[in-house]
């Protein structure tokens, strides 16, 4: 069985730990989509390591990592993570890890242009994570990127470099920013391609190989469903599709290839960077939440935003994502609190509604519906057994599947890879 594991919040649900443990019974990880605007932290017997655009099945020896055409790939980004990796005896070679020759690279014009739009875009601003990701898939779909594979080829690149900042100096002169010369960008690229050529493969090809082979394949997404360019909080969202419908042609397979969608969600909710988050908390529950659930970003060490479990957001991003069942992390930051909240419902101008409406005004009028559970007593933290876990934290995991209208198949209990309660194990099929 093939899985797709995404995350259904708004990003950082903890899908590093989740496929890092699937991985152990998997052949080959594969990002889809997104670049290094992803941070993942994975603990494994107390050492964390922390990846961005590797997939996190590179902790696992003699697993094939794969890094997608649908992603962007930032080249001096990716050679200090394996470089990071390295240091802590982690092997990252052309052996264990295969990028898609058809990637489009992620260039510094495009991390100039992220920074200049967010610091001239006043209250209007995204809160990006400022890597160059919205701009370098401007560029992809305007035609005019540079893929790994023009790497190899120098009077080719030449003339797609050219005709990129034909574009770029047209932009930037706009925008008051100093010209940008060819060469320049032409030197960046050639000081990096004798290492990245080397990783250059027709992964969709690797991926027929395997899979025809009866290889599991687990496809790894970034960020969350809410952060969906198509279905998430427009504008205050990523510039790639999250969802598991990007798996397939991200990674250039058949969607028939993939057999079960883990969606990965937070026993709470949190947000980085700016736009609507009806649960938001601003009293002392939600800087519990910060401190005791270590609520820093990875990539860019903002704080994040904390609030209540959304059910409502939940079921709707399980629907369009097309989730087959849940991954529910981070229970054990709820230990301890005397009351839990569930956004069960929302009230738009005093009117009842159960989704959440297209329009970033009305999201923003938004008011939840709670519902109040009292907290429990016991411990999830470290549980690794269903018995194990305080029956008051069982009935707060029923009543998500009943809002949600979604099984929770696998339990995260802390950072640590093998903290995890397996109820029902997505691999086995049903
Ligand atoms: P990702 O981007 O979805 O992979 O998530 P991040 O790695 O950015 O953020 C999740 C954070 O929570 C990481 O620091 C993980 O080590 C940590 N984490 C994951 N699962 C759990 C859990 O069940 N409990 C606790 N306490 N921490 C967790
Ligand atoms: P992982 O994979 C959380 C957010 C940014 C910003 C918006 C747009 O670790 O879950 P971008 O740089 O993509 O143009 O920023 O998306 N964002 C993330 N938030 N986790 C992520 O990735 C994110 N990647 C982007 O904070 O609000
Ligand atoms: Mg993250």
């Amino acid at each position: 069985m093939n899985i797709a594991v995404t995350g259904i919040q708004w990003g950082d649900e903890g899908k590093g730990k989740i496929v890092d443990w699937l991985a152990g019974a998997s052949d080959v990880v594969v990002r889809f989509q997104g670049g290094s605007n992803a941070g993942h932290t994975l603990v494994v017997g107390g050492a964390a390591y922390k990846l961005s655009l590797v997939p996190s099945g590179i902790l696992h020896p003699g697993k094939l990592n794969v890094i997608g055409g649908g992603t962007v790939l930032d080249p001096p980004a990716f050679l200090d993570e394996i470089d990071a990796l390295t240091r802590q005896g982690i092997e990252v070679t052309p052996g264990n890890l295969a990028i898609a020759a058809n990637v489009p690279l992620l260039l510094s014009v495009h991390r100039e242009l992220d920074t200049i739009r967010e610091e001239s875009a006043g209250r209007g601003k995204i809160g990006t994570t400022l890597r160059g990701i919205g701009p370098a898939y401007e560029d992809k779909v305007g035609r005019r990127a540079i893929r790994l594979d023009d790497l190899g080829d120098h009077g080719g690149l030449v003339r797609r470099v050219d005709n990129l900042l034909q574009h770029h100096n047209a932009l930037r002169r706009g925008m008051g920013a100093a010209h940008l010369d060819s060469a320049r960008i032409c030197d960046e690229l050639l000081g990096v391609a004798p290492r990245l050529v080397e990783f250059a493969k027709p992964t969709w090809k690797l991926l027929h190989e395997r899979r025809a082979k009866g290889d599991r394949l687990l496809f790894e997404g970034a960020q969350g469903a809410m952060l969906d360019v198509d279905h998430g909080t427009y504008p205050f969202v990523t510039s790639s599709s999250t969802v598991a419908g990007a798996a397939a042609a991200g990674a250039g397979i058949s969607p028939r290839g993939i057999g079960h969608i883990l969606g990965v969600c937070k026993a709470y909710a949190t947000r980085v960077g700016a736009g609507p988050f009806p649960t938001e908390l601003f009293d002392e529950n939600g800087r519990h939440l910060a401190v005791r659930g270590h609520e820093k970003g990875t990539v860019t060490g903002r704080s994040r935003r904390c609030g209540w479990f959304d059910a409502v957001l939940v079921r709707q991003m399980c629907v369009i994502a097309g989730i087959d069942s849940l991954a529910l992390t981070k229970i054990d930051i709820l230990d301890g609190m005397p009351e839990i909240r569930i956004c069960a419902g929302y009230e738009l101008d005093g009117t009842r509604i159960d989704h959440m409406p297209a329009g970033a005004a009305e999201q923003e009028r938004l008011q939840p519906v709670w519902e109040s559970w009292p907290g429990w007593e016991g411990r999830t933290a470290g549980c690794r057994d269903a018995g194990e876990l305080p029956s008051g934290a069982v009935k707060y995991i029923r009543r998500i599947e009943e809002l949600t209208g979604v099984k929770v198949d696998i339990l995260s209990t802390s950072p640590e890879r093998d903290d995890t309660v397996v109820f029902s194990d997505p691999l086995c099929g049903r």
